[in-house]
């Protein structure tokens, strides 16, 4: 079942020991910094904040945190396992902290905010706590620790959203990014512990999401995604022309900064996308056909206990939009197993509209109950571990099949491609993405395109998660 686990909850417990290197590094005397992200998209952008704060503040990156004066871990509560992935990794770091001394350990990010100052009587080892809204703060709090006392600031915030901060973009290809356009979220899924660790929503101004797009584009990078947790409730005031911009203008106004510049958004909540976000993605090509759903249930009653304020019938008819309005537009959802008192009959439900909407891709999950929450306070977590594991299973299995099948059904294609860099097994061969989100990799064949360029590939065979291609001239 371990290895089971692993894969399917790869989304939570992908790590990145960072690997980029500053010029400052070559100041000898600087302090170094480690960091190391855990969780959704939204933390390993906020690690990119978290670099520019402490860069400006005099310290280097590192790579080794053997090395490392400061060490961060930039953690993630959404599920148990999530945590006790960060707990082993923490205690991992405890030798190197014992033989160097003034070495500091930081815990940033959701886990640091919902256990606050219990985060140090529990792992006697941490000297500092930053919550996701308190990263300019990260200075003082090291001077604090530095000088011997524990600090915290778990403080969140209705306004931060790092707007005047340039992220340092870090283990990049040099080809994507992403920009954080909102914080917080004001949904309650009752599963969901997110809007206690990243608190009320907020959007950022855009003005400065148009900005961060357009250096982008002028440095080199040819695609970037839009991040929130809830990207079609983005709503600004735009005080100089007293304009509204909702998320569908927000889109517009980054798809004309340049045809080349690729526009990818997550994540949608299925209750809040809107027809306008759907004409506006068909009026522009380089606004990618992917739409991430997460569905989470198939069943009514399931739907409702969760709070996701949406019916099985309502969603599908999204879906029938999303297909209508945009014909072959690549769909993926979140999908949780085992919710309290589901039945075996409403698990089916799930299994059902996972044929109906024929996902191209999935994150599944078996229910993890989390402290604090709806659930939590109002739920039995009933579902016997085993029936949890075993229901996830058969998701899985009906995921695999609707994704080779999707694959398979893209057999013969041509796709425009965005080259992302060299294949992971074979540097004689390109990897990169069509607009629908699915990785193509393909021969060089001694052409000189580079990666950032785009190419026409024609798919000649897949896997469940690759297809696999080769250049086409003629296009
Ligand atoms: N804001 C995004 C997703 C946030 S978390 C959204 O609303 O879609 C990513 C996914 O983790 C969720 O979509 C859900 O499928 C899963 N998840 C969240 N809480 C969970 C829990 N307590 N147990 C298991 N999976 C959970
Ligand atoms: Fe969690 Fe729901 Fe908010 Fe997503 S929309 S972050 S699942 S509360
Ligand atoms: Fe995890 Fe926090 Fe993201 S709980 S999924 S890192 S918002």
């Amino acid at each position: 079942m371990e290895a089971l686990d692993m894969d399917i909850q790869k989304h939570d417990e992908k790590r990145q020991g960072e690997a980029w290197q500053s010029n400052t590094e070559k100041i000898q005397h600087s302090k170094k910094f480690y960091i190391e992200s855990y969780g959704c998209q939204m933390n390993f952008s906020d690690s990119e904040i978290v670099a520019s704060i402490l860069q400006s503040n005099g310290y280097s990156a590192t790579t080794q945190y053997e090395m490392a004066d400061l060490v961060l871990l930039n953690t993630c509560s959404i599920r148990d396992k999530a945590e006790q992935t960060i707990r082993k990794r923490l205690s991992e770091f405890k030798k190197v902290k014992d033989s160097k001394k003034g070495m500091l350990i930081g815990v940033l990010g959701c886990m640091a905010e919902r256990l606050k100052a219990k985060l140090l009587e529990e792992e006697q080892l941490v000297d500092l706590v930053a919550g996701p809204d308190a990263y300019r703060s990260l200075p003082l709090l090291i001077t604090e620790a530095n000088s011997g006392s524990k600090s915290v600031n778990v403080l969140l915030s209705r306004e931060e959203t790092y707007a005047d901060i340039s992220p340092v973009r870090m283990n990049g290809n040099g080809v994507t990014a992403f920009i954080s356009i909102m914080r917080g979220c004001n949904n309650m899924c009752s599963f969901c512990v997110v809007p206690f660790t990243r608190g009320r929503e907020r959007s950022r101004a855009h003005h400065s999401i148009l900005n961060e797009a357009q250096q982008l584009f002028d440095q080199g990078f040819r695609e970037v995604t839009l991040l929130g947790q809830n990207v079609d409730s983005y709503y600004y005031i735009d005080p100089e022309k007293n304009e509204e911009i909702t998320f569908a203008k927000l889109l517009e106004q980054v798809a004309k900064i340049n045809p080349l510049l690729r526009i990818r958004f997550s994540t949608s909540h299925p209750k809040d996308i809107t027809k306008e976000v759907l004409l506006v993605m068909s009026k522009y090509k380089n606004i990618c056909k992917y739409i991430h759903l997460p569905v989470q249930s198939g069943n009514n009653r399931i739907l409702q206990l969760m709070n996701r304020t949406y019916t099985r019938e309502w969603y599908k008819a999204k879906v029938d939009e999303i297909k209508r309005i945009l014909p072959g537009c690549g769909i993926s959802a979140d999908i949780i197993a085992g919710f309290c008192s589901e039945t075996e009959e409403e698990h089916q439900d799930t299994l059902d509209i996972m044929e109906y909407c024929k996902y191209d891709m999935s994150y599944m999950f078996f229910y993890s109950e989390r402290p604090g929450t709806l659930a939590a306070k109002r739920y039995r977590d009933d579902v016997p571990e085993v029936v949890k594991k075993r229901r996830l299973t058969e998701i899985v299995d009906l995921q695999n099949q609707l994704s080779l099948q999707s694959n398979r059904d893209d057999i013969g294609k041509i796709f425009e491609v965005l080259i992302e860099g060299n294949s992971k097994k074979n540097d004689q061969e390109w990897m990169g993405r069509n607009s629908q989100n699915k990785v193509i990799v393909f021969p060089k064949e001694h052409s000189d395109f580079q990666k950032g360029d785009y190419v026409y590939v024609k798919v000649l065979s897949c896997t469940k998660a690759t297809l696999l291609g080769k250049i086409e001239n003629n296009s």
